[in-house]
């Protein structure tokens, strides 16, 4: 038997239960690890309280972890028994000592990667490859506004943003989460909770607004996130911790300036075995340098789940938060 989080029916931390289960055996084309560390996500957050649908219920949670391999199915060639590995994608069930998942979305691990920033950086680094390599190629020189800058992306973004040259303008919400961000590598901070942040790019910017706006947050920032833009700017709309936009008048682009929006997710950019292993590569290559540096400023029993929840969604944490099996 194997202990894991489920959930029968969506809802509040409290609807996540810790049980234990039988574990699955690997099919043709899967592998089961055992997890050493899990990584949290806001993306667990959405699935728990129904905001994303989990495919059926009781369901189990979290889609991050790293670990070795305990077991190989049929048809399997790039991994064997024992082999330190990380995943970020795949079936909902991360959340577990066991986890069963197709081989092609699991990736082996260099040998001066832990499994611990594995798991804390292998969902939210490979988002922020594709958000600053792929959905924009930054080329250094730009000036990019990256809301929640202290969080577990942000904090990524912060010195990747730095590595390339860019200027990063990053959103927080307290003096403290500001000094974390400007540590990372962000150019200037605003605090989205006390100032007027369209006033605030202006000044820094000296008019010139930004190239690009990665926005997570959402609902609340939206609509200040697109007053941030130079004309014909991006606007990266890639979370929903305020909230999902909804209702938008695509007539609103034109206003502020023939502005282009986009909506990606982890799972369209990392699509292929190929894209997949050239993004780890690029994440990996990064963690290596020392260019970009992962703050495991949380650890959580697996078994309080819920509690690491109630932390990232109440914005008490910063950086990354892992769950020890
Ligand atoms: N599309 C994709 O491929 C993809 C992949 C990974 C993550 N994401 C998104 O990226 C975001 C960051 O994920 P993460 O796991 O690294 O989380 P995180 O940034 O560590 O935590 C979320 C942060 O959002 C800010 N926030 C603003 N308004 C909030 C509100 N009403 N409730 C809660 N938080 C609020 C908080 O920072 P302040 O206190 O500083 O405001 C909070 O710390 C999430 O929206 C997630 O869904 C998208």
């Amino acid at each position: 038997m194997a202990k894991r989080i489920q959930f029968a029916r969506t809802g509040g931390p409290e609807v996540l239960e810790f049980v234990e289960v039988a574990p699955t055996e690997p099919g043709p084309g899967e592998v089961t690890v055992k997890n050493q560390a899990v990584g949290l996500n806001f993306i667990d957050i959405y699935f728990r309280t129904g905001l994303y649908p989990a495919p059926g219920l009781p369901s189990g949670l979290g889609t991050e972890g790293a670990g070795t391999v305990e077991a190989v199915g049929e048809g399997v060639e790039h991994l064997a028994v024992g082999d330190r590995v990380a995943y970020a994608q795949g079936p909902l069930g991360a959340y577990a000592e066991l986890h069963t998942l197709p081989a092609e979305k699991v990736v082996a691990l260099p040998d001066d990667i832990d499994c611990e920033t594995a798991a804390a950086s292998m969902l939210k680094g490979l988002t922020v490859q594709y958000l600053l390599r792929q959905t924009y190629p930054l080329q250094g020189g730009e000036t990019i506004l990256f809301h929640a800058a202290a969080g577990g992306v942000g904090s990524i973004a912060c010195q990747w943003a730095r590595a390339l040259g860019v200027k990063l303008i990053g959103t927080v919400s307290s003096p403290e989460k500001a000094a974390l961000a400007e540590k990372n590598g962000a150019w200037a901070t605003i605090d989205y909770t006390r100032e007027d942040v369209v006033e605030r790019v202006r000044e820094l910017t000296g008019g010139e607004m930004c190239d690009v706006v990665y926005d997570s947050v959402g609902k609340d920032t939206w609509e200040l996130s697109l007053d941030c833009l130079k004309k014909r700017g991006l606007m990266v709309s890639f979370g929903n911790a305020s909230g999902p936009v909804e209702g938008v008048n695509i007539g609103i682009l034109n206003q502020k300036g023939s502005l282009y929006v986009t909506r990606p997710s982890l799972n369209g950019y990392a699509d292929t075995r190929e894209r997949l292993e050239s993004m780890a590569i690029d994440l990996f290559d990064m963690l290596q340098s020392g260019q970009v540096t992962i703050d495991i400023a949380q650890r959580y029993p697996l078994a309080e789940a819920g509690k690491a929840q109630e932390a990232l969604q109440g914005r008490r944490t910063t950086g990354s938060t892992i769950l020890i099996p």
